[in-house]
């Protein structure tokens, strides 16, 4: 069963890697122009957050906009700090949900378009403007339903970091749903600056507790394949555990949550749960200075199990992250690696075809590497050791798995499915 596993797998991480390796970089000698080049590059990657209004510090709407900005969009393309997404792409899964990230060629355009000077082009080579929902707007798209706090929390404007647990009141929900996705965001200006994280539980009426999803800084939409989902009972309350942070202005913040719902009445196959995976405590023991710390920590799978998504979790030192799956057989295959930038908490989902279908009994060996060093622009004191800790200052290792279980004839069934879809590697 293993073998046919990694069998299985591997097919779909190498064409994964198949695909990203056959991009051509060469631009060739045509001018490369705003309006026919790049202006299609900015739409899809680059303006849900560069528009005025939403999350960016400018718009990258149009020519005007975009060319005092030259200089830096080029560095931060380069080096892939933009648009925020830090897979590495030489190792492991490459094939991603809303995977917004640039492919060699499309860095390669805009670059040369600085280099050649920046050309506006023929305004008539200019595709029509991207349309946007309002901002406010939820990433996934506008969710069934809206929870929040009946008042926002006020985070002093100066004050030590704040822990806090609170809940809503009792949802208007009459009856139970499956979510089939969930956001949270922070709902007022400054909000993104003083909520660090927020985790959210679902308290049922009988006071049973389950996890709903998380925020942090930057984060994305969870997004669960069809047929599995997450049960939000009839009148549950929403718990939140917060970590606030002061930014010297006294500032309100509340984080909304919105479930998208299946329909009523319907039952997934499947419930998608939310692992804390691979957490180390006493074993985070970053030197001062140290510029390539590691940590290793591990989350065993008793069943079989198909792995949705994977959501690193380190603060401000934190620089690497990759989690790789030890087989019951002691192979060992590495499923993801990111790199890891403290203003982005990302979520990154897998295409439902390479979800890792992984045997009971598999090991998930989590690693994450720490830069305590001065290079690191996020680190507020490299002379200090540090260690495990809730404050953004402290360090955390984990990893946030939506993960669901299948019984042992179900992986054996997926796993000959995507055998066809894929062929074998033999
Ligand atoms: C998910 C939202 C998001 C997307 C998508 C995104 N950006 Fe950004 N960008 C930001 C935010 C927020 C900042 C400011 C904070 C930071 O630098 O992380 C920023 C900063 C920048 C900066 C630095 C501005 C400065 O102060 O010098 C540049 C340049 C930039 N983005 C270009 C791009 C380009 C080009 C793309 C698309 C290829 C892109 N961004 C995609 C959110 C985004």
């Amino acid at each position: 069963m293993t073998t046919r596993t990694l069998a299985s797998l591997s097919t779909g991480v190498l064409l994964a890697l198949a695909t990203s390796a056959g991009a051509q970089t060469d631009v060739g000698d045509a001018e490369v122009t705003f309006t026919r080049d790049v202006a299609p590059i900015f739409q899809r990657s680059c303006q849900s957050c560069h528009r005025v209004g939403s999350i960016a510090p400018m718009s990258l709407l149009t020519y005007e906009k975009s060319r005092p900005w030259a200089r830096s969009i080029r560095q931060k393309v380069a080096q892939r700090d933009m648009p925020p997404w830090y897979i590495e792409r030489n190792i492991g899964i490459q094939k991603f949900l809303d995977d917004p990230s640039l492919s060699e060629q499309e860095i390669a355009t805009i670059v040369a378009w600085v280099d050649g000077g920046t050309r506006r082009g023929n305004p008539a080579d200019m595709p029509p403007p991207r349309e946007f929902a309002e901002f406010d707007d939820w990433q996934m798209g506008e969710p069934d339903l809206v929870v929040a706090l009946p008042e926002p929390i006020v985070v002093p404007a100066e004050a030590p970091d704040w822990w806090l647990n609170i809940e809503t009141e009792p949802l208007a929900l009459t009856e139970d749903r499956y979510i089939k996705a969930v956001e949270s965001r922070p709902s007022l200006p400054g909000a993104d600056k003083v909520v660090h994280h927020a985790v959210t539980y679902m308290v049922s009426p009988d006071d049973e507790r389950g996890f709903l999803n998380e925020y942090a800084v930057g984060k994305n939409a969870d997004v669960f394949p069809e047929g599995t989902g997450r049960l939000i009972k009839a009148g549950s309350r929403v718990r939140y555990n917060r970590h606030m942070h002061a930014i010297g202005e006294e500032t309100p913040a509340d984080v909304l949550v919105g479930p998208k719902f299946y329909p009523k009445g319907y039952t997934p196959e499947h419930v998608v749960f939310a692992a804390h995976a691979g957490d180390s405590y006493d074993t985070i023991d970053i030197p001062a200075g140290e510029d390539n710390a590691r940590v290793d920590g591990y989350y065993f799978l008793r069943e079989p199990a198909q792995v949705v998504s994977f959501q690193p979790h380190l603060h401000n030192r934190g620089k690497r992250q990759c989690v790789e799956a030890i087989y019951p057989s002691g192979m060992v295959e590495t499923l993801s690696c990111a790199q890891h930038n403290f203003a982005w908490m990302l979520n990154y989902t897998y295409e439902e075809d390479v979800q890792p279908l992984l045997p009971a009994g598999t090991n998930l060996h989590l690693i994450s590497w720490y830069d305590n060093s001065e290079a690191n622009r996020y680190n507020p004191d490299p002379n200090n050791w540090i260690g495990f800790g809730n404050r953004s200052n402290d360090e955390m290792s984990h990893t946030w798995m939506n993960i669901f279980y299948i019984s042992e004839e179900e992986f054996d069934r997926r796993l000959e499915e995507r055998r066809a879809k894929h062929g074998t590697n033999q």
